[in-house]
C-alpha cells in the first residue's frame, strides 16, 4: 500500500539516530560567562536575586577564574561595582578602576580566557545612568567621549573585546576611532546592537548597584515593541565599525535574533539576561521544572533562532553538563 503521509517519526525512533540528524548544536565554545568584580578583601556574596551568582573581590576572584578555565569556557564578561560613584562616573576610566584591575589580573592568570570588557557608565555614575545626565536629561555626545576614555583604558588594562552596551547614538563610531587612535585598532567590538528598554535586567541591577536613580533608559534604550528598528541599530553599528552584534533580552526576542542572522554576516551573540536567569533558578528551586532539561533547551533554542554566542550565567552548569565535549 502507497503512504499517503509523510512518516517523520521514522527519524526519531532512536538516541542514535536523533543525534544524527540534529540540526543545532550547543557547545561549550558557544559561551560567555558574566563575572561581577567588587573592591574590598575576601569577598566571594551571593547575589540574592541570582543564586549562583557571586560578587568577588579581587584576592577571591582565582577561584572563579580556575573553574571558568577547567571547564573550558572560552570568555568571561566583567562587570565591575565600584565603591565611588560620582556625576561623571569616573571610575569606570580610572587607570586603577576595579575592571580595570581585574582585567589585568584575570590576563596574568589565565592568558588565553578571552577577557571582554562591558563598557558603560551606569554602574559608576550616581545617578544610575548610561551617560552624562544635564538638566535632567541623558546627554548623547558629550557621553560618548567618556565612553572613549572607558574602552581605552580597558584596552589598556589587556581587555580582549570591547563590549559598549550604553545605546548612546554614535558610540561604536566614537570608541572604534578612540581604540584605532590609542594603537588598539587590533582589538574588536562586540557591539550591544540591539539593546531594549527591558524589565528581565532587574536582578542584574541589584547585582551591580546600577538602578537609574530617576526616570528609566527608555530615552536610550530600545522599544520592545520595534522589530524594524532593531534592524537599523544593527546596521548603524555595522557601519561604525562593530565586529559582532549583541540583541539583549534574548528569550523575549528570538525574533529580532533570526532576523539579524538573516541578514548581516557577523557574529551574533545572545544575552541571556539576569531576569531569564532568575526566572529559571526560582523554578527549579520550588521542584517546578527541571534547570538542566529547561536551561539546554533554551539556550538550544537561542542558537537555533541564530545566535552564534550566549552570555549566560548558566555558562559554568552548561560547561558541565556539556561534558567537556567541545
Ligand atoms: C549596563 C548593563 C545592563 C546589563 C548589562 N550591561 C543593565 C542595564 O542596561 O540596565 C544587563 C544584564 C542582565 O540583566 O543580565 N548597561
Ligand atoms: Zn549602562
Amino acid at each position: 500500500m502507497e503512504t499517503m503521509f509523510e512518516r517523520l517519526r521514522r527519524l526519531r525512533s532512536s538516541d542514535t539516530i536523533r543525534r544524527m540528524v540534529r540540526e543545532t548544536q550547543l557547545s561549550v565554545n558557544d559561551l560567555i560567562y558574566p563575572v561581577f568584580v567588587v573592591e574590598g578583601e575576601n569577598i566571594k556574596e551571593e547575589v540574592p536575586s541570582m543564586p549562583g551568582v557571586y560578587h568577588f573581590s579581587l584576592d577571591r576572584l582565582d577561584e572563579e577564574i580556575e573553574a571558568v578555565r577547567s571547564l573550558h569556557i572560552p570568555a568571561i564578561i566583567v562587570f565591575g561595582v565600584p565603591r565611588h560613584k560620582d556625576a561623571l562616573g569616573s571610575e569606570a576610566y580610572a587607570e586603577q578602576g576595579i575592571v580595570q584591575r581585574a582585567i589585568r589580573q584575570v590576563k596574568e592568570q589565565a592568558p588565553d580566557l578571552v577577557v571582554i570588557a562591558d563598557t558603560c557608565l551606569c554602574q559608576y555614575t550616581d545617578h544610575g545612568h548610561c551617560g552624562i545626565v544635564e538638566d535632567g536629561q541623558v546627554k548623547n555626545d558629550p557621553s560618548l567621549e567618556l565612553l572613549v576614555k572607558t574602552a581605552v583604558s580597558q584596552a589598556r588594562a589587556g581587555a580582549d573585546v570591547i563590549a559598549p552596551s550604553n545605546m548612546m547614538d554614535g558610540f561604536v563610531y566614537a570608541i572604534r576611532h578612540g581604540l584605532d587612535e590609542a594603537g588598539y585598532e587590533h582589538v574588536p567590538i562586540m557591539s550591544y546592537a540591539v539593546k531594549y528598554a527591558s524589565a528581565f535586567y532587574g536582578p542584574f541591577r541589584d547585582a551591580a548597584h546600577s538602578a537609574p536613580q530617576f526616570g528609566d533608559r527608555k530615552t536610550y534604550q530600545m522599544d520592545p515593541a520595534n522589530r524594524l528598528e532593531a534592524l537599523r541599530e544593527a546596521q548603524a553599528d555595522i557601519e561604525q565599525g562593530a565586529d559582532m552584534l549583541m540583541v539583549k533580552p534574548a528569550m523575549a526576542y528570538m525574533d529580532v535574533i533570526r532576523e539579524l542572522k538573516d541578514r548581516f554576516p557577523y557574529p551574533l551573540a545572545a544575552y541571556n539576561v539576569s531576569g531569564e536567569y532568575a526566572m529559571i533558578k526560582a523554578a527549579a528551586q520550588n521542584g517546578w521544572i527541571n534547570e538542566q532539561e529547561v536551561v539546554l533547551e533554551l539556550l538550544t533554542g537561542l542558537k537555533r533562532a541564530g545566535a552564534d554566542l550566549i552570555l549566560t550565567y548558566f555558562a559554568k552548569d552548561v560547561a558541565k553538563w556539556l561534558g567537556g565535549k567541545h
